[in-house]
């Protein structure tokens, strides 16, 4: 097999998977700190999907009132519905004040309050004195573009460094040795079709969520979880999986986002009857509740006949009261998203939205150093060698059963630069890396070839297209007994129906139709994977609502769900426990509560 295709050999200090937000901060910190880096990335790094982040990133900066980190610590454990680690979500909230500060002295372009410092706006679920207080204004924001503004700083700050790009490879498999250390991963260049192995002393994996395994999603074509996947097939298990968030305001139709900055700036959710049905539901915060909650809202609104539209299925984003100066200045992105993708002129008409899938809480498990971490022989944080997970691709876990908005983005640049300054501690600049086996390149080589020349009578799509439609229906905002046992039953032979798989395109050369298939197996494996922990958590936690276990049911189920998938799409569910203890004693741990807003 290895004779067939020929290799080229690279050797780094460490090699990063993915070129957004994490890992973009991961690269050039790395290559600060003096290892030799490479980053290896799909689509070129500016069109990383963290470009569509719309609404801003959340840090306790205190820039327009009273805020502090550890309000910020209260809203995160809270809002994660006890779900989160501790640790990392302190490690998360302190950090995000420096790490936010250096973006904006890496030229972050953020918006202005009148006395010049970083404009910061409130967002879901966000509050002061620990819930006791008014909304907190923490979100800071570029306009309704803020991703954009952060992913393009940190590209520019990436060249700076002596990061080496390689820009369109596609990361085919993890090369993992006997002893169950990742040694570095095989990528395929796509323009010129060949083949790259990549050694590396640690291998970051910065790959994105898999939000391609619904029907509707905000998330881009090209989130198709490819770290989660190779991640699986390496035999490791995924974290949380059932825990996929649902954004209230995706278009009706279209899937784009609508910030939830819109309901910051004062925007309001109305039902058919015009209501702003939100007082009902969260009294106190209304449209700003967190996401799992304001999506629940929304779904019930349209089951009990308050829907708009013909088909009254869908609900209405108020901003007509806001007006044109604060449309333009703040809003200028959605308002022509609004146009293009609803027709509507906001500062005239409502919006038409509906909950559209958006985030993976779960993910590759690490701690709060972005090692990857595995339940091995009773250690439930068992770190895996030379295996490193950041962003949407990890759970840290610090966002538990729901994130809140504006957090994700913080995610990215602390935990991108956590990876950066722990292994600057733990990796030696060119230390000499042991032989890998003449082996070691097989089975992702074998796949390879299995999949380019596959001639079963199923085209990707049409896979692709099933595995999507189940996912919405049986894997959705409400979820019941019955419609997660048919799912799993769906998903089982979707995923065998993979065996069937027709690629036509045998070339090496910019083969999309390979690049698809390759993308549709990391998407299977987690859709699979996603709807088997969800059947089997009995009760109701954030993200996940399930009719027939309608409470939290902490006594059981207080514990990470953790599942692993085999080629034949056989799974296995085991747990480890949440961190409870914070990561210093700043702050105290926060018990478990009824969580209302
Ligand atoms: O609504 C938004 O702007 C999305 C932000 C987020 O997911 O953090």
């Amino acid at each position: 097999m290895a004779s067939a295709y020929k290799i080229q050999e690279h050797s780094f200090d460490m090699v990063v998977v993915g070129a957004g937000g994490a890992g973009l901060r991961a690269t050039f910190g790395l290559a600060q700190k003096g290892l030799k880096t490479a980053c290896i990335t799909k689509v070129f790094p500016t069109r990383s999907h963290t470009v569509a982040a719309q609404g801003g990133v959340a840090a306790a900066l205190a820039n327009m009132g009273d805020d502090n980190w550890k309000y910020h610590f209260y809203d995160t454990v809270k809002g994660s519905d006890w779900l989160g680690d501790q640790d990392a979500i302190e490690y998360m909230c302190r950090e995000a004040i420096p790490a936010i500060i250096e973006l904006e002295h890496y030229g972050v372009p953020f918006s202005r309050t009148d006395d010049g410092k970083i404009y910061q706006r409130p967002f879901g679920g966000m509050t002061t004195k620990f819930g006791k207080g008014p909304p907190a204004q923490r979100t800071c924001a570029a306009a309704d573009r803020t991703g954009h503004a952060i992913l393009h700083t940190l590209y520019q700050q990436s060249l700076a460094h002596d990061a080496q790009f390689f820009i369109e490879y596609f990361a085919l498999d993890l090369i993992m040795d006997e002893h169950g250390a990742c040694r570095g991963v095989l990528a395929l260049d796509m323009a010129e079709g060949t083949l790259h192995l990549f050694k590396a002393q640690g291998t970051v994996l910065a790959t994105g969520g898999y939000g391609r395994a619904y029907f509707s999603a905000t998330s881009a074509h090209t989130c198709t979880g490819d770290g989660g996947g190779m991640a699986l097939r390496a035999g490791l298990g995924m974290q949380d999986m059932e825990f996929v968030q649902f954004h209230p305001t995706g278009i009706y139709g279209a899937g784009c986002l609508i910030t939830e900055g819109v309901r910051g700036e004062g925007g309001i959710l109305r039902n058919s009857s015009g209501e702003r049905f939100m007082e009902r539901y969260a009294p106190s915060v209304k449209d700003l509740a967190p996401r799992d909650m304001v999506s629940r809202a929304m779904t019930m609104e349209i089951r009990d006949g308050r829907g708009v539209g013909e088909h009254k299925d869908h609900i209405l984003l108020d901003l007509t009261h806001l007006g044109p100066e604060v449309i333009h200045k703040k809003l200028p992105g959605i308002a022509e998203s609004a146009r293009i993708f609803a027709g509507v002129d906001v500062e005239k008409q409502p919006i038409p939205v509906i909950p559209t899938v958006h985030y993976n809480m779960g993910g590759i498990p690490t701690n709060y150093h972005g090692e990857v971490v595995q339940l091995r022989d009773g250690n439930p944080d068992a770190v895996v060698p030379g295996l490193y997970a950041i962003g949407e691709a990890a759970c840290v876990s610090v966002h538990g059963a729901n994130r809140l908005g504006s957090n994700s983005l913080l995610d990215l640049v602390v935990f991108g630069r956590a990876v950066a300054n722990r292994c600057a501690e733990t990796i030696t600049p060119d230390a000499k890396q042991a032989p890998l086996a003449a082996d070691a390149c097989d089975i992702a080589l074998a796949r390879l070839d299995k999949l380019r020349n596959a001639s079963g009578s199923t085209p990707t799509s049409v896979i692709r297209d099933k595995m999507q439609r189940t996912m919405q229906a049986d894997a959705a905002v409400f979820r019941t007994s019955q419609t997660l046992a048919e799912g799993v039953a769906k998903m089982r032979d979707i995923h065998a129906s993979f065996a069937d798989v027709k690629v036509t395109d045998r070339s090496m050369v910019w083969n999309s139709d390979l690049i698809e298939t390759f993308e549709l197996a990391n998407l299977l494996d987690q859709a699979l994977v996603t709807i088997v922990s969800a059947e089997n958590r009995k009760e109701s936690r954030g993200a996940h609502a399930h009719e027939d276990f309608p409470e939290r049911d902490d006594a059981h189920w207080q514990k990470h769900t953790l599942c692993w998938v085999d080629e034949k799409g056989n799974t296995r569910i085991d747990y480890r426990p949440v961190h409870m203890q914070p990561m210093t004693g700043d702050v105290e741990s926060i018990p478990p509560a009824k969580r209302v807003y």
